[in-house]
């Protein structure tokens, strides 16, 4: 298939990669053409364009067959709000585009009520400053769905990934911290997002419309806290919304529903929270650190060791990095358990009795891990703040949860086998 991508930057370079690897041609466009080289030496094919230009698009998209074309561009300052998008739109009818769709953003929504949930129905804030720019192309895309084009808009919620984020921030000392950090957001990670655009263009019905985001809303004050903790770094700054004498920074306090595109697109996320997402980009950028060289092999050369045994290294680092995740979310669950929120608590447990069989699993034909004996203090408290709420409640209250916290533990026992379970005394009954 035929894709172009006007405006390929951060997201546009990660999706031109996976369609490449699969063999579709791609032409690949924006103004500083140097920084795309690595795309062409990938084998996309190069085009500049500046969407100031009245005829860019017409020779961007020229000689391509019933393309799929994902419009990048963020607003154009100087320009007729939505005037490019709409150029865009017209020569992607011209040439027969099979597809057309817009990165739009959740910015439409505008200042919302504190932490209020967003979903495709709820209302756009038209007089908003961030807002308005994006409303406007949102209407010329509508315009050309109109006349014809098969058109899909795109909700974005911040997007991080290896290299984009919060995480660089934290890294380079720049991340700030608005009224404390107490407002909601939402984000996806760019490998999902290229993957709800893909499961869009197949699905999708013409004319779609998608708020994109992961599961997991959350403060921005948890989100660094974790990440601070995992790396290490400073803390951030804090900083007020309100300075004297300085314009209003912009705290938006919202959460964005994926309820619609998980239903129609059926679309299941790799990465459900940062806390998955943190752990793919540390997986990846640690598999991007070159290996050393090997010194030149004394003759005779040892015997190269089962490939399992080479792979054993990698794997341990992947272990390490799950059971920070595991450690973090038992923190939480001791949170949900004092707080009485059992339901969060057993879906959590579900998500990591998961996540536990899957590393017993990968694990099994290897020597006993040390890893999941760095869970047994937090085991510990999870078992304590777990008999106050049994305390607190009856057993029927607590049954689905006790049942999830088995299951975890069963699958923590096939990790950590052949020692005993972390909580030996739970009974399930009913
Ligand atoms: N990152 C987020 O958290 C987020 C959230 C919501 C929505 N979005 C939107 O989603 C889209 C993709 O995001 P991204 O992170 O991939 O953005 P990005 O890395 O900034 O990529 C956008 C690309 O558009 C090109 N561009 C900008 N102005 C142009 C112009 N006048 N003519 C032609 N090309 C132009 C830029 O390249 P040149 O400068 O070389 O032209 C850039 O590579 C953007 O529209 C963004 O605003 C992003």
């Amino acid at each position: 298939m035929d894709w172009a991508i006007l405006g390929c930057g951060y997201v546009g370079g990660r999706l031109a990669r996976a369609l490449l690897k699969e063999g579709h041609r791609v032409r690949v466009c924006a103004r500083n053409v140097a920084r795309l080289d690595p795309l062409k030496q990938a084998g996309a094919e190069v085009h500049a364009i500046d969407a100031h230009k009245l005829r860019a698009f017409g020779p961007a998209l020229f000689g391509l067959r019933s393309p799929v074309v994902v419009y990048s561009i963020p607003p154009v300052p100087g320009m007729p709000p939505g005037e490019a998008i709409r150029r865009a739109t017209e020569a992607s009818l011209g040439v027969g585009a099979a597809r057309f769709i817009y990165l739009s953003s959740t910015a439409v929504y505008g200042e919302t009520e504190d932490g209020a949930t967003v979903d495709e129905e709820s209302s756009i804030s038209i007089g908003d400053a961030q807002a308005g720019p994006r409303i406007a192309e949102e209407s010329a895309v509508d315009g050309a769905r109109l006349a014809g084009l098969n058109t899909i808009i795109l909700r974005l919620s911040a997007i991080y990934g290896p290299g984009r984020g919060v995480r660089e921030r934290l890294k380079k000392g720049d991340y700030q911290l608005v009224d404390g950090g107490m407002h909601f957001f939402s984000r996806v990670h760019v490998d999902d997002l290229v993957g709800i655009l893909r499961a869009a263009v197949d699905r999708a019905p013409a004319g779609a419309l998608y708020c994109v985001a992961d599961d997991r809303p959350s403060t921005q004050k948890e989100y660094a806290d974790w990440l601070t903790a995992r790396l290490g770094t400073k803390p951030p700054k804090e900083v007020a919304s309100l300075e004297a004498g300085k314009p209003r920074r912009a705290v938006r306090n919202r959460k964005v529903s994926n309820a619609r595109l998980k239903r129609e697109l059926a679309y299941t996320f790799r990465h459900p929270s940062f806390v998955e997402g943190e752990a793919a980009i540390e997986a990846e950028q640690g598999a991007a650190v070159p290996a050393p060289v090997p010194a030149p092999a004394p003759a005779p050369p040892e015997p190269r060791p089962l490939p399992d045994q080479r792979l054993l290294p990698r794997i341990r680092e992947i272990e390490k990095s799950w059971t920070e995740v595991i450690l973090h979310e038992l923190r939480q669950l001791i949170v949900h358990l004092d707080a009485d929120r059992f339901a969060e608590g057993s879906r959590l447990l579900e998500r990591l009795a998961q996540l536990a069989g899957l590393l017993a699993r990968q694990l099994e034909s290897f020597e006993i891990s040390p890893e999941p004996m760095r869970l047994e203090a937090i085991a510990a408290e999870v078992w304590t703040s777990y008999e106050r709420a049994r305390g607190r409640h009856p057993q029927p209250a607590l049954l689905s949860l006790a049942r999830a916290l088995s299951e975890f533990d069963a699958a923590m026992q096939r990790w950590r086998a052949p020692q005993p379970g972390y909580f030996p005394s739970l009974k399930v009954e009913g």
